[in-house]
C-alpha cells in the first residue's frame, strides 16, 4: 500500500522535515566556526548589551550560528554591576546569563577584581580593611548569585606589569600580593563548580609569562584552586610573535592547567609606538595617516590578516589539548573597541565578521583550516 497516497500531506512534511534536519545539520558541520571546531575547543564572543538584548536580529542569527562560548564586555565590570557599596545593578548581567543558558552557551564571567572600571566609591576607600569588605561582598554577591550558572570566571584580571613584575592597584597596595589567593579562594567558594581563570594581556611575552607563572605557582603551592589562564590575544598582524604564543601555551599547560584564548583580535593599523597590548589608560592623538583604511579594506590588508589568522589558528589546532577556548573581542569590526583604542576615532578590521556582519576572507581561512579538503 501506498501510504502516501492516503496521508500525503504528513509525508510530504515528515520528508521536508527529515531533509531540512539532514541539510542544517550538514550546514552546521561545514559552515560554522563552532561546528567546525567542536572537537578541538570552544568558540567565543564578546557579547555588548546590544547583543545581549538580541537588537539586531542579523547579529543574533550570526552569534547562535556562529559561537558556543561568550563573555559580556562591560557589563559584570565592578563599575558597571556594583556601582555604589550597596547597590548592584544585575538585570544585563542577569539576561547575559540567561541568554547563555537559553542557548547552551558556554558561560564566561569577566572580570571580579580588575584596577580598572572600578565604582568610583572604591578610590575614596582608605584603608586596607574596606578594600577587603569591597572585595569580598563584591565576590560573593556577584559569584554567588550565578553560582551554577557560570562555567568560568576571569577572577582576576591584569594584575602583572610588563616586567611580570607586580601591578600597582587599590588591591596590592591596601592587601598585599595576597588579594590573588583571596580573590580566588572567594571565587572558588561562591560559585565550586566554577572553573577559575587568571586573565591577562602579553602573557605570551617572556617576561611578564614569568610573572604569571610565579603567580599560578604561588596560587598552586597553597593550595589555592586555579584551572586556567587566559591568554588575552590582543595582537597585530605586523608584530605577531608566534613562537612566543606557542612557548606559553606549553609552559602554562606544564602546570597543569588549561590555556584560553580569551579576548582574540589582531588589529590592522599602524602602530608607530609599537604599542602592544591593551593598556586602556594610553590614548594617542588622533590623525589621519593613522587611519589609513577610513573607507575600506586592500585586499592586500585584507589577505595578510587571513593569513595571520591561519597561522594563529593552526598553531591552536595542534595544541588543542591544552586549550580550552578561543574568544574573540567583540562580534563584528564595527563593534571593537579596537576603533577607538589607542586613538580615538579610526577604522579597524580585527576581527572575522565586517561592519555588515558578512564573514570576512580571516574567516573563510579560519574555517578552511577544518572543512577543505
Ligand atoms: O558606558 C559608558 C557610557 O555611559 C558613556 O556615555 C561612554 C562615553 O565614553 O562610555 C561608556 O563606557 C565605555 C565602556 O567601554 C562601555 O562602552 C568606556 O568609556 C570605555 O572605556 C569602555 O571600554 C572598554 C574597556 O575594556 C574598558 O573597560 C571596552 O569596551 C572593552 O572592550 C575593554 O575590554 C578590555 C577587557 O575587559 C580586559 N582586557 C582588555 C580589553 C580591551 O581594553
Amino acid at each position: 500500500m501506498d501510504y502516501c497516497k492516503i496521508t500525503k500531506p504528513i509525508c510530504s512534511t515528515l520528508l521536508f522535515c527529515a531533509l531540512s534536519t539532514h541539510l542544517s545539520f550538514g550546514q552546521n558541520k561545514t559552515q560554522s566556526l563552532k561546528s567546525a571546531y567542536q572537537e578541538d575547543f570552544l568558540i567565543g564572543t564578546a557579547l555588548g548589551t546590544e547583543h545581549i538584548l538580541e537588537r539586531n536580529e542579523k547579529a543574533n542569527v550570526l552569534i547562535k550560528r556562529e559561537f558556543n562560548a561568550i563573555t559580556p564586555e562591560n557589563i559584570m565590570k565592578s563599575q558597571l554591576i556594583h556601582p555604589t557599596p550597596d547597590r548592584y545593578n544585575f538585570d544585563l548581567a542577569d539576561k547575559y546569563v540567561e541568554y547563555g543558558q537559553k542557548n547552551e552557551m558556554y558561560v564566561v564571567g569577566h572580570t571580579l577584581v580588575w584596577h580598572s572600571q572600578l565604582p568610583a566609591f572604591v578610590a575614596k576607600i582608605k584603608n586596607a580593611d574596606s578594600v577587603r569588605i569591597f572585595m569580598t561582598e563584591h565576590i560573593n554577591t556577584v559569584a554567588g548569585r550565578y553560582a551554577g550558572k557560570i562555567n568560568s570566571w576571569d577572577v582576576v584580571n591584569e594584575a602583572l606589569n610588563e616586567d611580570g613584575t607586580l601591578r600597582k592597584s587599590v588591591f596590592l597596595n591596601k592587601l598585599g600580593e595576597g588579594y590573588i589567593k583571596e580573590a580566588f579562594e572567594l571565587a572558588a567558594k561562591a560559585d565550586p563548580n566554577a572553573s577559575l581563570y587568571y586573565n591577562d594581556y602579553n602573557i605570551e611575552q617572556p617576561a611578564k609569562r614569568k610573572g604569571a607563572i610565579e603567580l599560578i605557582k604561588k596560587l598552586q603551592a597553597s593550595g589555592t584552586k586555579i584551572d586556567g589562564v587566559g591568554i588575552q590575544g590582543h595582537w597585530s598582524i605586523k608584530t605577531l610573535n608566534l613562537k612566543d604564543i606557542e612557548d606559553s601555551i606549553i609552559e602554562f599547560s606544564k602546570l597543569g592547567i588549561k590555556v584560553a584564548f580569551t579576548e582574540l583580535d589582531l588589529t590592522v593599523l599602524p602602530n608607530p609606538w609599537d604599542l602592544r597590548g591593551a593598556d586602556v589608560n594610553q590614548r594617542f592623538a588622533e590623525s589621519p595617516e593613522m587611519n589609513p583604511y577610513k573607507d575600506a579594506l586592500p585586499d592586500s590588508v585584507q589577505t595578510a590578516l587571513a593569513n595571520r589568522y591561519t597561522d594563529i589558528f593552526k598553531l591552536f589546532l595542534k595544541h588543542r589539548d591544552k586549550i580550552s577556548r578561543v574568544t574573540f573581542w567583540g562580534v563584528d569590526d564595527s563593534h571593537s573597541w579596537l576603533n577607538g583604542f589607542p586613538i580615538r576615532n579610526r577604522t579597524n578590521y580585527p576581527l572575522l565578521f565586517d561592519r555588515a556582519l558578512e564573514p570576512k576572507k580571516a574567516y573563510q581561512a579560519v574555517l578552511n583550516l577544518k572543512t577543505a579538503k
